[in-house]
Formats: structure tokens, sequence, C-alpha cells
């Protein structure tokens, strides 16, 4: 009986040092190596980490609207990262239950870790929410199975079919996968894109004009915009990027270190999420001057640095696989709507960008569309 008891007593205080030390001490230890480096954050809290905060924010950004048409939709959309970064900097720590995660939202060290994906960081898994909408496709993979899909996909968004040395195949059940990640990866996003494309012109009256007569001028009021002449659609294509700049369908991107890593100064752990606020970048008054937050086709002009500034489809190994011909499909749908219909925003619009996923107008995108 005595042993018995011995053994219970044993076991209860083996899981109770077990939980201590994954609970309390190893964030402890992770949050006090990052402190030393001058990088701090809201603070670990025991088991939930900072999630709790995390979803009262949210739910306090979703109650109100914008309260009017401006831009400057951070603090919507991404609050957390909009107070924490404006109380401990532009890189911070903070907590998704025990698992840290180093914010990002400098070029160099972004550049850093996203050029550097299947070197000395990975892509994270997708979480169980995302796994069904993606399959176990692309987008989720790394290595040496990353490398196989990307070199076979790649072809179908190529005009030639490239050949390999070796034929290479998917399984039925890999080529499910992929389509599902194609679908959700291209349809949401390019189907974002426009949303706020048609919100953003309908705002900017003057820029739906200039749009129009581009595009009148390149396909005339009757024939069809198509792949062809797409080039010469230089508005419509600045349009598009301050979208993707603004309102970017992907707000965020993730990575984790594989290895202990120098990452700059900052000495980073194996294991460290990593985590790149782009819309956070995106409207950076520090990059993009004291008018980030206004909408002005006119930056993308000329030709910019803008690598780790400017990255809606992502960067290094992992860019986007469908990105030209998601930018050739906004072009032709933008440049059709454009030839044939006018409009402007319904009294009924509420301006109110959200992250479901992908970047969202929580109440809908209510335009009137007049036929030209
Ligand atoms: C406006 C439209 C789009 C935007 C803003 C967008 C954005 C992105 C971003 C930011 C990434 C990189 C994610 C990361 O590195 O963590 C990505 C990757 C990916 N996108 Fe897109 N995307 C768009 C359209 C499309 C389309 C049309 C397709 C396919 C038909 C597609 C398929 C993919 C796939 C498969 C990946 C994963 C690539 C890999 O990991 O090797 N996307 N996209």
């Amino acid at each position: 009986m005595h042993l018995l008891l011995l053994a219970l007593f044993v076991s209860i205080a083996i899981l109770v040092f077990k939980s201590v030390h994954s609970i309390i001490w190893v964030p402890w230890r992770i949050q006090q190596h990052f402190k030393t480096q001058g990088i701090g954050g809201p603070g670990y809290r025991p088991i939930s980490g900072n999630v709790g905060e995390l979803q009262r924010m949210y739910a306090e950004a979703q109650s109100k609207s914008m309260g009017g048409l401006q831009h400057d939709i951070l603090h919507r959309v991404l609050p957390y990262y909009s107070r924490w970064s404006g109380a401990y900097g532009k890189t911070f720590i903070w907590w998704v239950g025990t698992k840290p995660r180093l914010a990002l939202a400098d070029p160099e060290p972004i550049k850093e870790v996203f050029l550097n994906t299947g070197v000395s960081y990975d892509k994270v898994g997708f979480s169980p929410l995302t796994r069904p909408l993606f399959g176990d496709g692309l987008g989720g993979l790394n290595g040496e199975k990353w490398a196989l899909h990307r070199r076979i996909t790649n072809q179908a968004f190529n005009m030639e079919r490239v050949k390999h040395g070796e034929e290479e195949k998917l399984t039925v059940q890999e080529v499910i996968d992929e389509c599902k990640t194609f679908y959700f990866a291209g349809k949401e996003t390019t189907g974002n894109l426009l949303t706020w494309a048609l919100v953003l012109l309908a705002m900017h009256q003057e820029w739906q004009t200039k749009a129009r007569e581009e595009v009148v001028q390149v396909y005339g009021h009757t024939m069809s915009p198509s792949a062809d002449n797409l080039r010469e659609l230089k508005i419509v294509g600045m349009i598009i990027n301050e979208t993707l700049r603004l309102y970017p369908p992907t707000q965020t991107m993730s990575r984790v270190s594989t290895k202990n890593v120098m990452l700059g100064r900052v000495d980073v752990p194996a294991g460290t999420e990593i985590y790149s606020a782009m819309i956070g970048v995106h409207h950076d008054t520090q990059i993009w001057g004291e008018d980030a937050n206004e909408f002005n086709p006119l930056r993308f002009k000329e030709p910019r640095n803008q690598l780790g500034s400017f990255f809606p489809f992502g960067l290094g190994p992992r860019i986007c696989i469908g990105q030209n011909f998601a930018m050739m499909e906004a072009k032709i749908v933008l440049a059709m709507i454009i030839q044939q219909y006018s409009f402007v925003l319904s009294p009924t619009y509420v301006h109110a960008p959200t992250q479901i996923l992908t970047l969202q107008p929580q109440y809908g995108a209510h335009i009137l569309f007049t036929r030209i």
C-alpha cells in the first residue's frame, strides 16, 4: 500500500515538475533570452500566453467601423500588432500559448528570414483550421517534398512544358491536395484584391477616370480586354499595386527557425516562430513617407527597390507560384469592368476591413454600377 502511494506521489511530482518546466520555466527563460537583447513584448502569461488579450482586442476592433473612408486600417485589421508594436517597437515577442512569436517589421530582417527559407527557416505547416481548406498542398510542405511539388506545379504556370530528365509524378491524392490549394490560395486572394480595387476606385473617382481612359485607349470601347496588350495597362497596374499595398489579401506571413540563428544582431533560438506583419510594413510611414495611408498609385510609377518593403505575394523561394497569373487575371477583370461600367460607393457601404483568413469588407462591398 505504502509502495503504491509512493509510486503515485512520484508520478504526480514528475507531472507537476514537467508542467512547471514547460509552462513556466521554458517560456520564462526564452523571454529573458530576448529581454537581455533589448526585445520586449506584452509578457508571457502561463498556459494561454497573450491569446486572451488578443481575442479581446479583435472583438473590440470589430465592434466599430473605421468611422470614415480612410486607409489607416492597421489598428482595425491587426489590433494586437498595432498596439504592441506601438508599445514595444517594431521587433517584439508575444505568446500563443507556450510558443513564442517574434514579430518583425523591418525590411532587412524580413529579407533575411524569407530569402533563407529552406536553409535556416521553414514554413509553418497548416493549422487544423486551415488544413481542410488547402489540403496537404504546396503551401504547407517543406524540404524535398515541397521542392518536387513546386517543380511539377510550376509547369502548370509556364506556357511550355518543362521536361525533366527523370519523369516526376504526383499521386492522385497529391493532385487533389494541390487543386484544393490552388482553389483556395488563388480564388480567395484574387477575389479580395478585385473587391478592394473596386472599393478604392469607387472612393477615388479621379483614378477611376484615369484608368478608364487608359483601358479605352488600349482596347477601345468594344474590344474585350484580353491577355494581349496587358503591358500597356500601366495605370491599371499601378492601381493594382497600390491596392495590394494598402489592402493586401494576406496580411501576415510566418516562418519557424530550424536552428539557432543570428538574425542581424538578434540571437534567435531554434523553434521560434517568426511573424512578419506585411500589412504593417505596407503602411509604415518610415518606408512610404508621411502619405503612407493615402491611396496614391503614382508611387508605383517608377520601378522601386521594394524587396522586404512591398511583398504582397511573399518573397524568396516560397514566393506565390500564382503571382503572374493573379496579376494577369486581376488586370483583365478590372479592365473589363472599368470599360463597361462607372461606379460609386453605395450610401449603405460601411468601411470596415477585417481579417477572416484574407482581408475582407466586414459588411460587404456595396457599390452602385452604371452601364456606360
Ligand atoms: C492576389 C492574389 C494572390 C495573393 C495576394 C497571393 C499571396 C501569396 C503569398 C503572400 C504567398 C506566400 C506565403 C508564404 O510565403 O508564407 C503565396 C503563396 C502561394 N500562392 Fe498565392 N497569392 C495570390 C494568388 C494566387 C493564385 C492565383 C494561386 C494559384 C492559382 C496561388 C497559389 C499559391 C501557392 C500554391 C502558394 C505556395 C507556394 C509555395 O509555398 O511554394 N496564389 N501567395
